[in-house]
């Protein structure tokens, strides 16, 4: 597939540089092409830099891992994308859009995108290697859109996570974002350290 990333940084790079390692074409979509966050990705195989709008136009998939308040402009930006997959990763747990509770109601409201919220409840170090002891962990998805996520799931796999949960419908956007931000609390607030993850296990 041909991905584009919007926002190269800890999420965007991690997941560049696995989706690079199975085999898709990713274009950083960059507000400065000469000066960047992450322009160590390009020593990846099938990676190219492009302007936002250039890498979204050439793209199927769009994964969206900037700060969330700055979906409305991307959305702007985008142009066209009818046809074409947004995943947004971003967590609207300390900025958020103007108008918007998350990015995703942004991208759904103001473009004519498959739309997918995913690759956001876990820690970008969990996105570079999403294995603990030889077992895989889970990813987690919500939205409306059906085709974005089989695509969202595909991507996911790709990435070597496990199993990749639909958490529901649009009405599950937020509570993923509260389950990124339950991730957040154990890592973080308690002190847990960034070295752990979700698995779903069933009896
Ligand atoms: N960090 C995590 O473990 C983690 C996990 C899950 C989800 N998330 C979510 O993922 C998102 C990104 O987090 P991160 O840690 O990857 O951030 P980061 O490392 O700070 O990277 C942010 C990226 O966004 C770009 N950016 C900033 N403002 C932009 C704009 N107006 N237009 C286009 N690009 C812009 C930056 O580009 P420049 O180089 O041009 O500044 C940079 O490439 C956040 O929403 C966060 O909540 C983070």
């Amino acid at each position: 597939m041909k991905i584009a990333i919007i926002g190269t940084g800890n999420v965007g790079g991690a997941l560049a540089t696995a989706w690079s390692k199975a085999g898709h074409q990713i274009l950083l979509g960059v507000r400065d092409t000469a000066n960047f966050k992450g322009d160590g990705l390009l020593e990846n195989a099938n990676t190219s830099v492009h302007s936002i709008e250039e890498a979204v136009k050439m793209a199927e998939v769009i994964l969206v891992a900037t700060p969330p308040q700055f979906a409305e402009s991307l959305a702007l930006a985008f142009g066209d994308v009818s046809g074409k997959v947004i995943i947004d990763s971003t967590n609207a747990v300390r900025t958020k859009p103007e108008n918007y509770p998350t990015a995703y109601h942004a991208f759904k409201a103001m473009t004519k995108a498959e739309v997918v919220k995913c690759f956001n409840s876990t820690g970008f170090e969990n996105m570079q290697n999403p294995v603990y002891h030889g077992e895989k962990i889970d990813m987690f998805m919500a939205g409306d859109d059906a085709e974005a996520k089989e695509i969202a799931q595909q991507l996911a796999f790709d990435a070597g996570f496990g199993t990749c949960w639909d958490f529901g419908k649009a009405d599950k956007v937020v509570l993923l974002e509260q389950f990124a931000l339950s991730w957040i609390n154990l890592a973080i607030m308690q002190g847990h350290g960034r070295d752990i993850a979700f698995r779903v296990v069933r009896r």
